[in-house]
């Protein structure tokens, strides 16, 4: 275990900014030194934790505001092991996903996880969809991803007798993972090298400068129970050495909430829900995952398989707005999936699945994409800052860890901890 050094005293004056207590307040406050510091306990914070802990002697706390982990985006997505193919050439997303995925298929081998690498199958269903297909394998290629084949339709129909297309393009490195004991089992390991994760444990903001970090801390019942009137006063403020920001949806409002941090470099957060249909009453369709050609916001409506062999479809893309910064915190979204929009599905399915049946599908579930550009603009690479880019040290910011974030996990805890290394 490391020792960390002992942080210059923030000046007062730059804690009575903090508008939400007063500096009454924040003396009678309990203060606490403490090693490294990690928000958010889904799937990025868990990687992250255990790397800290287990690679670099770290002493880490996780700070969940929910009463457990991974209850945000880490348990609402598709669970697909992505191969690396849609992604601009040496973008974050690019180079995090392939060699996540190497390390996320070890890691699942080693420690008897859950998965399956089944294989996926991207659909061309019309002529102006072809030359899209080519594009993809070109920059999978490129990427780095193995074993790309481009196949005609009807090859594509031996495969999957239930599919139609006019062509298709196979990735046999995509699959299929148990995201929760995927979670528990690094969980599991941070915690045996001495990882302390605090549930019900919101932080509402804090202060940061070049001379170090000072979170703000609060119970997240008294944050529910809150009237919005009176201020809220943290219960303990905490001076980590090290602090990574991975609260996912929540994450650009927080750092908006650390005094002291530029605001220029943190970006405005976008929310696109995506909801899914799962099939009902009929045996599994498909073998492989099956995607149509990408959408803008999304990768389309696509069919996956989870590891008891359920078949859903989705997600679709749906802006949502108005997110404040304790809905964001607290993970308050709405997660229902009314059962009208069934209506939009069925056609988009039936482009690469004709045999859907009238009234198979039935709400499934929903989740919120993390996003750092909003609609019609070029879609936004993960956003991972240093003290290169805000020049707190020990401080890392991610921002808009969307897709492909689950397979990307452990790569960006390998990142993140060598930053961090390099930097402190
Ligand atoms: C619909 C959908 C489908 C997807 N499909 C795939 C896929 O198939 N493959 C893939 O690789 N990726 C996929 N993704 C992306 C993947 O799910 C995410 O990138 C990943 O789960 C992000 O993990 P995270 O730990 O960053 O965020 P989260 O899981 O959201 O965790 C953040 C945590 O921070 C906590 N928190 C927030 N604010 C605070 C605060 N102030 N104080 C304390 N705690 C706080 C939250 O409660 C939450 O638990 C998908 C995403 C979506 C939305
Ligand atoms: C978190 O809060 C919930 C609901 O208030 C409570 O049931 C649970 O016991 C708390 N968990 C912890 C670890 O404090």
């Amino acid at each position: 275990m490391k020792k960390f050094k002992t942080l210059l005293a923030t000046t007062r004056n730059a804690i009575k900014s903090a508008s939400y207590f007063t500096d009454e307040q924040y003396k009678s406050v309990s203060k606490e030194k403490v090693d490294a510091v990690v928000i958010g306990a889904g799937v990025v914070g868990i990687a992250i934790a255990r790397e800290l802990a287990v690679n670099h002697g770290r002493e880490v706390i996780v700070l969940e505001s929910a009463s457990t982990f991974g209850t945000g985006t880490s348990s609402r997505n598709s669970e697909v092991i992505h191969a690396g193919i849609y992604y601009p050439p040496n973008s974050l997303k690019a180079v995090m996903c392939v060699r996540g995925r190497q390390l996320l298929y070890k890691y699942c081998k080693q420690h008897d996880i859950p998965h399956k690498q089944i294989g996926k199958l991207i659909v061309a269903t019309g002529p102006s969809e072809v030359p899209k297909l080519n594009t993809l394998m070109t920059r999978g290629i490129e990427n780095g991803v193995e074993g790309l084949k481009l196949m005609e339709g009807h090859e594509a129909t031996r495969m999957e007798p239930e599919l139609q297309c006019l062509k298709a393009l196979l990735s046999p490195a995509s699959g299929i993972v148990d995201t929760h004991s995927l979670m528990l089992s690094m969980m599991g390991e941070a915690e045996s090298h001495g990882t302390t994760f605090s549930y019900n444990t919101t932080v509402i903001g804090g202060h940061c400068d070049k001379d170090g970090i000072q979170l703000h801390i609060s119970e997240s019942k008294a944050i529910k129970n809150h009237d919005g009137r009176s201020l809220l006063q943290p219960d303990v403020i905490l001076i980590p050495r090290l602090l990574v920001n991975s609260a996912g949806l929540g994450a650009p409002a927080l750092s908006k909430r650390f005094n002291g941090l530029d605001v220029e470099v943190i970006p405005t957060p976008y929310f696109a829900r995506g909801c899914y249909f799962v099939l009902s009453n009929s045996k599994t369709p498909f073998q492989h995952l099956i995607y149509p050609i990408p959408e803008d916001g999304g990768l389309g409506v696509h069919v996956t398989l989870d590891l008891n062999g359920q078949v859903k479809f989705g997600p679709d893309v749906e802006w949502i707005n108005g997110i404040d910064d304790f809905s964001s915190f607290l993970n308050m979204f709405d997660y229902s999936v009314p059962g009208e929009r069934a209506k939009l599905f069925y056609p988009e399915i039936r482009r690469y699945y004709p045999g859907l049946k009238d009234g198979s599908l039935e709400p499934g579930y929903a989740g919120i994409r993390p996003k750092v550009s909003g609609p019609n603009q070029v879609p936004c690479d993960f956003i991972i800052q240093g003290e290169d880019i805000h020049g707190v040290p020990g401080l890392v910011n991610l921002f808009g860890i969307e897709s492909p974030g689950l397979t990307s996990s452990m790569a960006i805890a390998e990142h993140v901890a060598a930053r961090l290394n390099s930097e402190n």
